[in-house]
């Protein structure tokens, strides 16, 4: 069982974007790592919490890459977001619980969630969004 990582397949086009992919997924190779070698609580909670909060600046970021541009896919893909991030939270719950409440086949399976919503759903607006400039304002 291994984390997943960033490649070059997983790339938008979109620098920003791209580098959010990527810090997203160390985050959560991070907070494998810490569980792996059975770190206390509170560190594993930090760690959880990082990632929540960055996976959610990220969507906004992205959503409003998407609104700029007119995106038809637009509520299809919040509501993406959106289940992703309840279950984010869900878990982050749990974590603070204890943190023998989240084990790596979760974050392998959110992990593996991530790289498959941008393969999807992310790389799908990065193809209408360079035949479609943002409306200029
Ligand atoms: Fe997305
Ligand atoms: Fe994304």
């Amino acid at each position: 069982m291994a984390q997943p990582v960033f490649d070059d397949s997983l790339r938008t086009g979109f620098a920003s974007i791209d580098e959010q992919h990527s810090m997203f997924l160390d985050m959560l190779g991070e907070l494998a790592e810490r569980i792996g070698a059975g770190q206390h609580r509170q560190g594993v909670l930090d760690a959880f919490q990082g990632m929540r909060a960055y996976a959610e600046g990220h969507f906004a970021d992205e959503e409003a890459l998407m609104r700029a541009h007119g995106y038809p896919g637009y509520a299809a893909h919040c509501r993406l977001h959106g289940t992703f991030t309840q279950r984010l939270r869900d878990l982050e719950g749990r974590v603070g619980e204890g943190p023998g409440l989240l084990s790596l086949e979760t974050l392998e399976f959110l992990g593996n969630w991530f790289i498959n919503h941008i393969r999807n759903e992310d790389q799908r607006f990065a193809a209408f969004a360079r035949t479609t400039p943002p409306a200029s304002s």
